[in-house]
């Protein structure tokens, strides 16, 4: 089920192209697969996403759930699906969710966090319309961590690049420490699976605002992994950190 449309979107740091989040949807699959049996997602009747953006994360959800699914997001222009059976979309802050303590028992966010400030607002909100039995599952990118061999600066750029758009390239590793001051006890894992070098990585890096020169190096890196098509020559990895905290 498809839960957007193309043209409801226009280029914004927090938000990805469509075929570029699929393309990290799909890159985090296995590792979000793992996490939401974690979390029972086949069991969960009331399912909560936040930031759910094109709405990727929110389809799977919407199959593997046994119950509803509200989609909400602080941008109502990526809420153009109408409400269905199952799905349900809201426009509203994650720092101030819309419903009553303990709503939900599945509260999910994937690349999301890290757009959100404070994000210690949105965990606690996401806390506090959690059930007692219910579960919080996030995956958040952690920049710093970001592996390239050789160096093509690429790291640096992402890092910079990402805190001018006003987003916490960090958030991978203060989730654990986010989630326990909650209140909630985190089980944390890293992720995911590296894959070869991919000039997609430069696709979305160049969605972000960068300097003229940083553009010019992310364009050069492109060619050089363009050129190392299918091996191993480069590496670069950003690992994700994934938790799934319960009561
Ligand atoms: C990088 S996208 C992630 C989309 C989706 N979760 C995915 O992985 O494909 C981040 C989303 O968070 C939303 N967002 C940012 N700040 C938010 C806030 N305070 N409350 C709710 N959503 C927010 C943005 O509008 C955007 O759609």
């Amino acid at each position: 089920m498809r839960v957007c449309r193309r043209w409801s979107l226009i280029s914004r740091p927090d938000l990805p192209a469509e075929n570029l989040s699929e393309k990290l949807a799909d890159w985090l699959r296995a590792t979000r697969s793992r996490g939401l049996r974690r979390a029972s997602i086949g069991l969960r009747e009331c399912v909560l996403e936040v930031g759910c953006g094109h709405g990727i994360v929110t389809a799977e959800l919407a199959r593997r759930a046994r119950g509803t699914v509200v989609a909400l997001d602080i941008d109502p222009g990526v809420l153009p699906f109408p409400a269905m059976d199952d799905l349900i979309p809201v426009a509203a802050d994650g720092r101030q969710l819309p419903f009553a303590d303990e709503s939900f028992d599945l509260v999910v966010f994937q690349n999301t966090l890290m757009w959100i400030d404070p994000a210690a607002e949105a965990v606690a909100e996401a806390t506090r319309v959690l059930r007692p039995a219910g579960a919080l599952l996030a995956l958040e990118p952690d920049y710093g961590a970001m592996i390239e061999e050789p160096d093509l600066g690429l790291r640096n750029t992402w890092l910079d690049a990402l805190e001018r758009s006003g987003a916490d390239p960090l958030m991978g590793r203060k989730l654990p420490r986010l989630t326990e001051e909650a209140g909630l006890r985190p089980r944390v894992e890293f992720t995911h699976v590296p894959g070869r070098a991919h000039s997609e990585a430069i696709d979305l890096l160049t969605e972000l605002p960068l300097t003229v020169l940083q553009r010019e190096g992310a364009e050069g890196a492109r060619e050089i992994i363009e050129r190392a098509a299918d091996s191993w020559a480069i590496f670069l990895h950003v690992p994700y950190l994934l938790v799934v905290a319960t009561h």
